[in-house]
């Protein structure tokens, strides 16, 4: 096999690039080469990529994926084109609120983040790359839809972060090299879950964390009820669901209302009104949302070779709150797991 490894070159850690693209990219001005991961690999057949100005090779399998803004892309939005429009369109990243939810929904604590080497699975907009850099990771993001637009606004500012457009099942990194994975509402929206589930597993070192937030399998009829909405609002343009994600916005708005009626028909109670919008949307959008239970996915993370396993409690607190969740009443809630991946 033709060895097609880079030239290590520049000194800052995860960087690797070979001189003729250091010489092109300084002649072209673009310093946006610079957040192109190191050591990416072939999704197809695992042999190191060669990194080019404006494209990425396989010269085993003979594949070209472009560069665009400093983005390899490995794959188009397909099906989860609905979360590019979403994740551009909306601001919705608040940095305390986005924080304390990274914490909750991964279990890893800021504090020990410095100098770890983690993949954002399902990055999106990219807030939680920004609260992962910023804690002093080096924070890869992956994320299907064009979604990584906004990710590598949203962390511009941090060198840190490092992006690509492909698909969690075909990622293009070795297998085992991440300190901690997390990813969080993501792997429901794919045709198989279970499948991205074990992509994204086998990407932890031994001894290393992953922590996964999928939607919560609610009572039968509250699942009957949202598969029939959503085969209507699947159907529509984002210019007709729009409207309708505004008055679930409006009710979102209102006390006691938006606690009881959101139990019917889901609407985002956020406090932001923006929030609310794209989170609304979020739901009636996307063409796969597959809900699950805390054992299937205990399950499926004991079968990938994890112990250790935390199940992790919802962000909010109040009595009420942890009765409607432990009954599986909250729609829109989730089920949180993190775990070890065995040393062998
Ligand atoms: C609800 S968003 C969550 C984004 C981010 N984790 C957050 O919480 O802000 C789900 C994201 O998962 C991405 N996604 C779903 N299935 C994927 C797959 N198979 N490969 C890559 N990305 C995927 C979608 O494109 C979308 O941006
Ligand atoms: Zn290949």
């Amino acid at each position: 096999m033709e060895n097609t490894a880079v030239q290590p070159l520049c000194a800052t850690p995860g960087w690797t690039i070979d001189i003729a693209t250091t010489l092109k990219m300084l002649h072209n001005g673009n310093r946006k080469l610079n957040r192109i991961p190191a050591n990416m690999v072939c999704p197809n057949c695992a042999t190191p990529l060669t990194v080019m100005p404006e494209h990425v090779a396989c010269d085993k399998c003979s594949t070209e994926h472009p560069i665009v803004n400093g983005i390899p892309r490995f794959v188009e939005q397909e099906h989860l084109a609905s979360f590019g429009l979403q994740w551009n369109r909306y601001e919705v990243a608040h940095d305390d609120e986005d924080r304390a939810t990274f914490e909750a929904k991964t279990g890893f604590q800021l504090t020990e983040l410095q100098g770890q080497r983690i993949l954002d699975a399902g990055c999106g907009g990219g807030r939680y790359c920004k609260v992962a850099a910023e804690a002093g990771a080096s924070v890869f993001g992956a994320d299907h839809s064009s979604a990584v637009e906004k990710a590598s606004s949203l962390c511009s500012h941090l060198e840190n972060v490092r992006l690509v457009q492909g698909d969690l099942k075909k990622l293009p990194f070795q297998e085992s090299s991440f300190d901690l994975v997390f990813s969080i509402g993501v792997m429901h929206h794919d045709s198989d879950t279970r499948a991205v589930f074990d992509s994204v597993a086998k990407m932890v070192k031994p001894g290393g964390r992953l922590a996964v937030w999928l939607y919560r399998l609610n009572t039968w009829p509250q699942e009957v009820l949202n598969n029939a909405l959503r085969r209507r609002t699947t159907k529509m343009t984002p210019e007709q669901l729009e409207p309708w994600c505004r008055l679930g916005a409006f009710f979102g708005g209102i006390p006691v209302l938006k606690q009881s009626l959101s139990k019917v028909v889901n609407f985002s109670t956020h406090s932001n009104w923006e929030n609310r919008v794209c989170d609304t949307f979020d739901w009636y959008a996307p063409a796969y949302q597959y809900h699950h239970t805390t054992e299937e996915l205990s399950s499926w993370f004991r079968e990938a070779g994890y112990d250790d396993l935390v199940v992790l409690p919802p962000e909010k607190t109040g009595a009420f709150y942890r009765w409607t969740w432990r009954n599986n009443l909250i729609v829109g809630s989730g089920v949180n797991v993190q775990g070890r991946r065995c040393d062998s």
